[in-house]
């Protein structure tokens, strides 16, 4: 029997209805298939701790996750808690200390589910985003000073290195590989941002070298925008830096449908620490304890866990197991239905149950 530790943090608003969602898809998963096993340990950190204790995790935190294999992550974000400090005191310390580099985004449009393009449907939008994590314009870089001052100054300083901007290449390169188009499209600015923008660019076209196989173009980030919304088929492969990539992979998730579907795996990919599974979305307080969030993008990162761990064939059935829930109409208001978080769940966890 395969063996895996897993580090579920549901956190806040709907983080912990979707993570209670995906663990019981997992499990339906663990019993049809009979050869592997997940070990899942569960962490109480968020903002409820924050409000209690005066932090989102404990000290140690991080060095608490490290022996796990995977971590399988809600959201953060409180009405009552600044942003900053529910996302630098738990999702963003996790990313950078793990060296989670390789932010990857897969966006397509799911069987039922309506985009908001006219006349695009599903096989026109298959999209991979591979978004820079661990520098860039959230490096961390910067400061305030004069504090309420007229003279006050805040400056965000966005951090390129040769080896940071040389690895997320190389990864999406990769990827786009790996992909039947072998197609990749470098987002950059550099015609505004004269320096770290020109060196990802020049980076960019000596990583190319060593991937003669596969077509690669170069895009401006407002060029981008429209490309996506006019030629969604033209693209296959996407990488961009940590802010630009951000932006764009939630347009992406709007394109296919709602922010309700859309995965993204944070991932180490020299494999040194764990990588960590979520959805794309916050924690959504406006719907929170209605019992009507999506499940599916914490299905869909589930699948990116599962194919992480090895468990390629666990992946493939937990997708077709959501692509046949969401053709049969059972979807939850975001996406035009009106079935609960419960009834999508139920009904994947029958569909992984059914399947010969
Ligand atoms: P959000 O993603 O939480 O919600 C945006 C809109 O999408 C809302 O109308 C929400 O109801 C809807 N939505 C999101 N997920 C859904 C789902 N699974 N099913 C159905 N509808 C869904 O973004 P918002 O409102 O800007 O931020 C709320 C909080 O979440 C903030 O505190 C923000 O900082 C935090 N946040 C955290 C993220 C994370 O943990 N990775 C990512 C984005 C935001
Ligand atoms: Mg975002």
């Amino acid at each position: 029997m395969r063996q895996y530790r897993i580090a579920a943090i549901p956190a806040d608003g709907i983080g912990p209805e979707v993570i209670a969602a995906g663990l019981q898809a997992l499990e339906a998963l663990e019993r049809r298939d009979g050869s592997f096993r997940l070990d899942v340990t569960t962490f109480d950190w968020g903002s409820d701790r924050y409000r209690r204790t005066g932090s989102m995790m404990p000290e140690d935190g991080p060095e608490q996750l490290r022996a796990f294999d995977a971590i399988f992550f809600g959201a953060v974000g409180a009405p009552d808690v600044p942003d900053h400090i529910t996302l630098w005191g738990l999702r963003l310390p996790i990313c950078q200390g793990f060296d989670q580099y390789a932010n990857v985004r897969p966006t397509r449009i799911l069987p039922g589910i309506r985009s908001p393009l006219a006349g695009v449907g599903p096989g026109d939008l298959d999209w991979v985003i591979v978004r820079e994590n661990s520098e860039g314009e959230y490096s961390g870089h910067g400061g305030r000073a004069h504090r309420g001052m007229p003279e006050e100054v805040g400056t965000e300083v966005a951090i390129f290195t040769r080896t940071g901007v040389t690895r997320i290449m190389r990864y999406a390169f990769r990827l786009a590989q790996s992909r039947p188009r072998k197609l990749l499209t470098v987002v950059t600015k550099s015609n505004a941002q004269r320096f770290g923008m020109v060196m990802w660019d020049e980076i960019a076209a000596e990583v190319a070298r060593e991937f003669p196989d596969v077509t690669w173009d170069k895009m401006l980030v407002d060029a981008m925008t429209v490309r996506m919304v006019k030629n969604p088929q033209s693209l296959d492969t996407i990488v961009a830096t940590n802010l630009q990539a951000d932006i764009l992979s939630d347009l992406a998730g709007a394109l296919a449908g709602s922010l309700g579907v859309a995965p993204t795996a944070n991932i180490d990919p020299e494999r040194r620490y764990p990588s960590m599974f979520e959805p794309i979305h916050g924690s959504a307080f406006d719907i929170t304890g209605k019992g009507i969030a999506n499940p599916v993008a914490t299905f869909w990162t589930a699948a990116q866990m599962l194919d992480h761990l090895g468990e390629t064939a666990a992946a493939a059935r937990l997708m077709r197991a959501v692509e046949k829930v969401c053709a049969d109409g059972i979807l939850t208001p975001d996406v035009g239905g009106t079935a609960t978080t419960r009834d999508v769940t139920d009904a994947v966890c029958e569909a992984i149950r059914m399947e010969n």
